[in-house]
């Protein structure tokens, strides 16, 4: 069997230190010589940018089905112009979220059909994650880690606890590529442990 796509990305409720150990993860891989994108959903391209701002500040009413197209576009965007070519280089790509953020947002937060958001988002996956790190925290913890509040963090505690049970049930389903960590473990213990999964799954790293 091959090597795993070296692809890698990091999902997690609020407030659960992902953006901070998928850059811990990325510096670690440098180390070891890879080559290394690190990157973001929403976000990560400059159209992507831009819709981050409309998803996350704007004042505007918005449904569910508008929010979840905007976050695929962004997604399109990303995976057309970062993604892929990065993937095609041989570069490791870390993300700091995904499409299971839409499916544990937009679906089991939002209450959209997951089907529908498969449907859509299927023409746009053609990459997808071999390993994500789910870092998993009770919403009441993680939103008291937050200074400020944006569109989505400012949404009732139901509806965190909804995207916490949706990304456990997602891990549950998919268990060859969830690695479930508890979020609320001592910062250079969730990085060891993130290490050592990656070694597992790619044992050629310390010879690079
Ligand atoms: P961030 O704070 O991790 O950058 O994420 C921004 C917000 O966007 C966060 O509240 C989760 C939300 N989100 C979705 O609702 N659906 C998605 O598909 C993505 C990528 C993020």
């Amino acid at each position: 069997m091959g090597e795993p796509l070296r692809f890698i990305s990091f999902e997690g409720p609020e407030g659960s230190g992902k953006s901070t150990q998928a850059g811990r993860l990325s510096v670690w891989l440098r180390g070891l010589g890879a080559t290394v994108t690190l990157t973001h959903e929403p976000g990560g391209t400059a159209l992507g940018e831009e819709i981050r701002r409309w998803l996350l500040h704007c004042d505007a009413d918005m449904g569910p089905e508008a929010e979840f197209l905007l976050y695929s576009a962004d997604r399109a965007e990303h995976v057309r112009t970062v993604l892929e070519p990065a993937l095609a280089g041989g570069n490791f790509v870390i993300c700091d979220r995904f499409v299971d953020s839409s499916y544990a947002y937009q679906g089991y937060g939002r209450g959209l059909d997951l089907s529908w958001l498969r449907a859509v988002s299927k023409k746009i996956l053609r990459v997808q994650p071999s390993l994500t790190f789910l870092l998993d925290l009770p919403p009441e913890q993680g939103l008291k880690r937050l200074a400020d509040r944006d569109r989505l963090e400012g949404e009732s505690l139901e509806f965190h606890r909804r995207v916490r049970k949706g990304y456990l049930d997602l891990a549950s389903t998919e268990p060859g590529r969830y690695v479930v960590l508890n979020a609320t473990l001592p910062e250079h213990e969730l990085a060891r442990r993130i290490q050592e999964e990656v070694s597992k799954r790619w044992p050629g790293l310390s010879g690079l």
